[in-house]
């Protein structure tokens, strides 16, 4: 609900359990006054004060100062000595900005975007519209609810209303001015093959930040960061997250200042983005969705959850249940046989698998990696009667098929290089990179976009696909493009963003009934702007569970786990196991959306039977994954890691625990249970929530190396 106040000027956006409060000031400013629990907020509480050496507005007075009030946008060198959201080049050569504000308007949903991704639905919208005269823009700054998942989300337009060309040099759309609480910035760091470990850090004085200027949102920092008070735990005290609704450069930070003010900024990588806005031209920023928890960070991240589920990935598969595959990768990297996935197939079959995934090694002359990308015809040596004919027989034995494609990429040594060297990114007289031998497409152009669009739509029709991995294996580097006039290169790599949305919308609404796993060399573009399209990620390409533990839980922290993949492999990178434990492995994987990735047609009798027994198990309890609450146990040691999915009703839960430390746990307490509802194990062990969460439960664990432990209760009846 957004409440407006027109006589006092101020504007409640209200969701379920948070308010967000912001006022017109002087006619001409928008000043922020409030974000958090609902009903808390003293509406006297505003007030202006001198401050020596703050720059104040002559024609007001001392009292008011541009660097000293919070503010919901900040204009580049105009009083507020901050780092500041908003910088327009001017016609006249300097960038001096300042947006006043002008009109507002309120409307019921919100406005869909037509080339990036957003959050669907939204129950009003706040418009609220400033003007520069210097410049004549117009800046239009909305806030859409979404009450039941206790976020907002925000976006900026420009429209150029002059005559004058200016340049737009920062679009953050999203700030949140707020005084500090003792905050800790949490972000979700790596590298690849260790992407989005959990780091909390206490905010000091200055800018604390996060960014990528990789062309993609990166192994090394996702999109997403949070602020956490000082006594929050996972369940209880307050939490703000911030998550960008985009896959390429961005860039999100709190500054303290000395003063104990914080700002926080989430947007567009301004180091790596320029864009000319002509008159009549008007230029739409990436959304951010922002929620508040005063309920610690269990709730932080359910809202994050039910927000991806309902808002961003694509309704028709966002609650509905997913196959568990059997990949190709790593039982077979390049060398792809249609006679050995045919065995694959018949030992998934008999494993109780759903579908069989063929990776990398399918199309062109690809043989290895030096070679193929962009040449998607199926290859005819290893398919000899076809894609189609295969997938028939596929499909035949009761299984679904899946298919890897790096549609974004050309490789130097192709035939679509042969005859286009000219559709690939790279600015003009210099050397281009290589990223794993291979360069990258110019999607900013239409026409290059919609060749590979058409060369899959052919190379698929007639094939009956039910998954598609889309992967991107390299970063972005040197980026221009030799269609585009040199004043608007500095606009080539959101535009490339906007060619591969275009592609990811294409291609989504040519195979609708197909599920597409989004991939990035691993896990180097998992946001939610890829969700918008793909309703699940490949997490990491290191499949060893000690390493995916940290990932996992990283991943989880902002994104559902509907949203991560993960397979049982025979990968090991750890000193503990010395051969793969598949009943770990799985307790692992089957936490998220699971998958194998080996040679499944050699496994042993013994291995057989395990991993039937895993792939029964979990069929029984995704919907709890997909659809649940899930709370992460609070006071874990280094290496503890444990967590519990919760239905909606409360009715059913699933847990897990695993150990990789020498940590002697006996009983665990779980949390997010109904305390008056009697839970009845698997093997008859009775309790009710409320002795689950006091007393705690048994923890029957094997002795050894590490340990790990799943139950599954139902209410009893
Ligand atoms: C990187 C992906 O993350 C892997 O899973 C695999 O698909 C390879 N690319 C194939 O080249």
């Amino acid at each position: 609900m957004i409440v407006c106040d027109k006589y006092k000027k101020i504007f409640k956006l209200v969701t379920a359990n948070t308010e967000y409060i912001l006022k017109i000031v002087h006619k001409k400013y928008v000043a922020h006054l409030f974000y958090g629990k609902k009903d808390l907020y003293d509406l006297t509480i505003y007030q202006e004060r001198a401050v020596d050496f703050a720059p104040y507005v002559a024609n007001i007075g001392v009292n008011f100062s541009l660097d000293t009030q919070p503010y919901e946008l900040s204009f580049f060198d105009s009083g507020d000595m901050k780092d500041t959201s908003i910088k327009i080049g001017n016609s006249n050569g300097d960038s001096v900005t300042l947006f006043y504000y002008k009109d507002f308007r309120i409307f019921r949903g919100r406005i869909n975007f037509e080339d990036m991704p957003y959050s669907r639905g939204g129950e009003e919208t706040l418009e609220i519209i400033y003007y520069d005269a210097v410049s004549e823009c117009e800046l239009h700054s909305y806030y859409t609810v979404f009450p039941e998942c206790d976020t907002i989300t925000r976006y900026a337009k420009f429209v150029n209303c002059g005559e004058r060309s200016v340049a737009i040099e920062r679009a953050v759309a999203c700030q949140l001015d707020l005084k500090d609480n003792g905050y800790s910035l949490v972000t979700l760091c790596g590298d690849y093959g260790r992407e989005r470990n959990i780091c909390v850090v206490p905010l000091h004085t200055g800018i604390q930040g996060i960014y990528s200027k990789r062309g993609h949102s990166s192994h090394q920092f996702n999109p997403f960061i949070a602020l956490k008070g000082k006594e929050t735990t996972e369940n209880e005290g307050e939490a703000y997250a911030f998550e960008f609704v985009y896959s390429g450069d961005f860039e999100a930070q709190a500054e303290k200042t000395f003063s104990g003010k914080v700002r926080v900024l989430m947007g567009l990588n301004h180091e790596t983005f320029r864009w000319r806005l002509d008159k009549g031209e008007s230029f739409i920023t990436p959304e951010t969705i922002l929620t508040y928890s005063s309920q610690g960070m269990n709730k932080l991240s359910q809202n994050l959850h039910n927000h991806i589920r309902s808002h961003i990935i694509p309704p028709k598969f966002a609650y509905a249940a997913r196959p568990v595959v059997v990949n190709t990768w790593e039982g077979m990297y390049f060398a792809i046989d249609e006679n050995i996935v045919l065995q694959y197939a018949e030992k998934a079959k008999e494993l109780g698998i759903d579908m069989v995934v063929i990776d990398d090694g399918w199309f062109g002359n690809r043989c290895n990696d030096s070679e193929g990308l962009g040449d998607w015809y199926a290859n005819k040596d290893k398919f000899q009667n076809g894609l189609a004919a295969f997938s028939g027989k596929i499909h035949k034995m009761g299984l679904q098929l899946g298919i890897w494609i790096e549609p974004e990429m050309i490789s130097p040594k192709s035939q679509l290089y042969a005859q286009h060297p000219e559709w690939v990114l790279g600015c003009r007289n210099r050397d281009l990179s290589l990223g794993r031998k291979q360069l990258v497409l110019d999607l900013t152009q239409d026409q290059v976009v919609n060749y590979i669009v058409e060369r899959l739509k052919k190379a698929f029709s007639g094939v009956k696909i039910d998954y598609i991995k889309w992967d991107f294996n390299r970063s972005l580097t040197e980026v221009g493009s030799s269609f585009l006039n040199s004043g608007r290169q500095g606009e080539a790599r959101h535009r490339f963003m906007l060619g591969s949305y275009k592609m990811h919308k294409l291609l989504t609404e040519a195979f609708p009934d197909t599920l597409f796993e989004g991939c990035s060399g691993g896990g180097g573009r998992f946001d939610a702007g890829i969700l918008f399209y793909c309703p699940q990620i490949w997490a990491s390409d290191n499949t060893d569970p000690f390493c995916r533990l940290p990932i996992q839980e990283g991943t989880a922290l902002a994104y559902p786990l509907s949203a991560i993949s993960a397979h049982v492999s025979n990968s090991i990178n750890n000193p503990f196991e010395k051969e793969p434990d598949y009943d770990f492995r799985c307790n692992v994987a089957s936490e998220c959306m699971l998958g194998y990735e080996m040679n499944i047609s050699q496994l042993s009798e013994e291995k057989s039977m395990q991993i039937k027994k895993q792939a029964n198990a979990y069929k029984k309890v995704q919907k709890l994954l997909l659809k649940g609450d899930r709370y992460r146990i609070d006071g874990m040691q280094s290496g503890e890691y444990a967590s519990v999915c919760v239905s909606k009703d409360k009715s059913e839960f699933i847990f897990f625990y695993r150990c990789t430390n020498n940590i002697k746990r006996t009983k665990i307490q779980l949390y997010g249970l109904d305390p008056s509802i009697v839970y009845r194990t698997e093997n008859g062990i009775e309790f009710t929530g409320d002795e689950a969460q006091t007393v705690g439960i048994d923890l029957p664990l094997q002795s050894g190396e590490y340990r790990y432990f799943v139950l599954h209760a139902e209410k009893k009846i």
